[in-house]
């Protein structure tokens, strides 16, 4: 491997759409030639108190909040993150983190007409920064977004590279809050946008259902009991974004509980199984018509979507024989997938690299990404590498066993 001795690990950080968890992904990375090659070295991953979570569920879409409450709660986002990094450098770095790539909590993604204007993530890097002594790359979407793209699905650079040169025209699929896939045919340029919700929904309508005693459908049991119906299904597919052309993101702007209780309103009374079981071919549904609009002949899935047996077993029978297994048997432990992804792009970025795929973004070009934020040392940079990767190759995980915490409260905007 070149680039000197034993590169310090890197901790990804990421909270996406579900708000369930803050993870940390902790990694080695170094480039071997042209191959960018990530060793995995676990995950930890810490609910946010429910004080937070609450705080931070008022605050999001289609709610409205104040500057004040926003301060409060970038505030405390960002100690929440910064406990998370400390914990991933103690219990998966020996103490030898190198540098920290924060995604945020997607607060808000100003998307309109099919374009996206502004893209908020709270977690004020200084205190990642201050506790971890480490320099922080932060507020990654917003360049992309500033170069005239979606600032989403990022991840989409870390699947072309990792999925590339597999045979057919593979995807990467992740069933977070929002549902994203990646497509890499062999002699044209990827694309990658937001199906639709992936488990935003089906947790809106848990908790609402359950008058908020339940925060998802765990193992798909509900679903499992339940019905698809037909006159609720129709009417939630007859959504104008899933007929929209790529590149296109979405999130909780859209996907909100309102939203859901205007089509339950429309449909009349239908028992809590029955809405589970409809919600969840509603994903499957709109995953597999993205998966044959793209041609896709494999799907490599991963997120939280993929713990939900249910779900998954719904995405196979609407994909009618494409062939789907999940990231983890590639390598890449699947709760942990977009947190190995940041730590990627914020690797990117310090060699001077491009972290986006402007056929992914819709970019007018590709950018370094984020703001970087020093850390208790002067900053200093590896020296830019003049060429990008042309490939990931995960190499031997040591027992990423560490099963994330179970979902809990949930919150805003798209991620991945
Ligand atoms: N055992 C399970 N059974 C059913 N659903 C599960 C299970 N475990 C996790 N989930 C679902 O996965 C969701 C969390 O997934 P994940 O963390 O990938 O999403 P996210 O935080 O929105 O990330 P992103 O938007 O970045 O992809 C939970 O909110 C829940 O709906
Ligand atoms: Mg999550």
């Amino acid at each position: 491997m070149t680039g000197g001795p034993d590169p310090a690990p890197v901790i990804g950080l990421m909270s996406g759409t579900s708000c369930d968890a803050i993870d940390a992904a902790a990694a080695e990375l170094g480039f071997d030639g042209d191959t960018l090659v990530l060793t995995p070295l676990g995950m930890v991953s810490d609910r946010y108190s429910d004080e937070l979570w609450e705080a931070l569920a008022a605050a999001l879409p289609p709610a409205s909040t104040t500057l004040a409450e926003v301060c409060r709660l970038d505030t405390l986002i960002g100690r929440a993150f910064a406990d998370v990094a400390v914990r991933a450098d103690a219990e998966l770095c020996g103490g030898r983190a190198g540098l920290v790539v924060s995604h945020g909590q997607t607060v808000y993604h100003w998307a309109e007409n099919g374009r996206v204007h502004g893209t908020l993530q709270l977690g004020r890097s200084a205190w990642i920064a201050e506790a971890t002594s480490c320099p922080v790359v932060s507020d990654l979407r917003a360049r992309d977004v500033a170069a005239g793209g979606q600032g989403a699905p990022l991840v989409s650079i870390v699947d072309t590279l990792w999925l590339r040169g597999r045979p057919g025209v593979p995807a990467a699929l992740n069933l977070g809050g929002i549902a994203n896939l990646t497509v890499v045919p062999p002699d044209r340029d990827p694309v990658a946008f937001d199906t639709g919700p992936a488990n935003v929904l089906l947790d809106a309508a848990v908790r609402h259902l359950t008058g908020g005693r339940h925060e998802f459908d765990e193992d798909g049991e509900l679903a499992a009991r339940g019905r698809a119906d037909p006159a609720l299904l129709h009417r939630l597919l007859d959504e104008p974004y899933y007929a929209r052309p790529a590149p296109k993101t979405t999130g909780r702007e859209l996907f909100h509980l309102p939203y859901l209780r205007a089509a339950l309103a429309a449909r009349g009374p239908l028992a809590p199984e029955d809405v589970l079981a409809t919600l969840t071919r509603l994903t499957a549904r709109t995953v597999a018509d993205a998966v044959r609009a793209v041609g896709a002949t494999e799907v490599v899935a991963s997120g939280g979507g993929t713990r939900n047996p249910v779900l998954l077993g719904a995405i196979r029978a609407e994909l009618d024989g494409v062939p789907l297994c999940t990231s983890d048997d590639l390598g890449l432990p699947s709760a942990a997938k977009e947190a190995y992804a940041f730590a990627v792009l914020g690797v990117l970025t310090v060699h001077g690299l491009a972290g986006t795929v402007p056929s992914c973004t819709g970019a007018r070009h590709a950018a370094v990404l984020g703001s970087i934020t020093p850390g208790r040392r002067p900053l200093t940079l590896p020296v830019p590498r003049a060429a990008a990767p042309v490939r990931l190759r995960i190499t031997g995980a040591p027992g990423d066993g560490s099963a994330p915490p179970p979902p809990g409260p949930g919150g805003g905007g798209s991620a991945g």
